[in-house]
């Protein structure tokens, strides 16, 4: 789908993304490039980086692909700085990476439960952490009314409570906590914005696919919408929070889920 976008709105920018080479973040990390960003996409598996690049590329976008584990303090540190060689600069940082399973609390082990802390909300902060120092001179270009600025992937999960989804959804309320904190800090000290962005069931993700596609179906049957979002939806979302259209946006997230969360079953 054609975005409603100007393709240069982020013309000079340089945007970091973690789990950038799939699902989502791919998207995000395509579409910030098609409307004139580099992109530095950070992740685990080499082979997925390797070939988001090459795609990317391919496009005429700018890209670099970075490899590295956001639990990692070193690697977070590492993919910043290749960012800056690379391009020189950081304005935006996306937090897409992010760890699920499907299981009963009870069955979940205290270290399994960690793991997905460790990766989408540890994994966030140390992120935000690393990039703080660039994002402090990020954005202020001359053309630029706005500062740095940080997009956190989140969920809805945890606004009700979610079936066999505790992990996730704990780490994902921290995501959402820490994206106010930073927005209120941040914003405050540098002009930095701190967003968040909770999509709903998106097709074709790992997310759909893993987490036990007939009951999203079923859930999304009765949302208003009445179907699954794209990967596009949530790019356009991070295109509108990244570009100066969200100039006076700081400590949201934003709920792109058609209205899913909001449902309950007809009686
Ligand atoms: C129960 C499990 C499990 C499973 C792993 N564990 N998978 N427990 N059911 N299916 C347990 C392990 O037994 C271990 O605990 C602990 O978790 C760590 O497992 P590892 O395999 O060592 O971890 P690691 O290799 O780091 O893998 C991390 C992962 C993996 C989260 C487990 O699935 C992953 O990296 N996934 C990334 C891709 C992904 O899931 N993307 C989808 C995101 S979708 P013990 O006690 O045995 O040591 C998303 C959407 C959310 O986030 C919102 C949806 C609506």
């Amino acid at each position: 789908m054609e975005s409603p976008f100007r393709a240069d709105i982020l013309k000079g920018k340089v945007a970091l993304l973690t789990g950038g080479g799939s699902g989502i973040g791919y998207e995000i990390s395509y579409q910030l490039g098609k409307h004139g960003a580099s992109v530095a996409i950070m992740g685990r598996r080499k082979h997925v980086l390797d070939s988001a690049v090459s795609t990317l590329r391919s496009h005429g976008i700018p890209a670099i692909g970075i490899e590295g584990d956001v639990r990692n303090r070193d690697d977070a540190v590492r993919a910043v700085e290749s960012t800056i060689q690379q391009f020189g600069r950081l304005d935006i940082l996306v937090n897409a990476a992010a760890g699920n399973f499907l299981v009963p609390a009870e069955d979940l082990s205290p270290n399994a439960f960690r793991t997905v802390i460790d990766i989408d909300s540890v994994g966030t902060f140390t992120m935000c952490h690393a990039a703080l120092k660039y994002l402090k001179k990020g954005g202020q270009g001359k053309d630029s009314s706005s500062g740095g600025m940080i997009i956190n992937i989140s969920a809805t999960l945890h606004y009700t409570a979610s079936w066999y989804q505790i992990h996730v959804s704990a780490a994902k309320a921290a995501v959402d906590s820490i994206t106010r904190s930073l927005a209120l800090e941040w914003g405050t000290d540098y002009d930095i914005r701190v967003n968040g962005i909770a999509p709903g069931p998106i097709a074709d993700t790992t997310g759909a696919s893993k987490l036990a596609p007939e009951e999203i179906l079923s859930k999304v049957k009765e949302a208003p919408l009445f179907k699954f979002g794209e990967k596009w939806d949530i790019a356009m979302a991070a295109l509108y929070l990244a570009s100066d259209a969200g100039k006076y946006v700081n400590g949201t997230t934003l709920v792109v889920d058609g209205g899913e969360w909001l449902s309950k079953p007809r009686n």
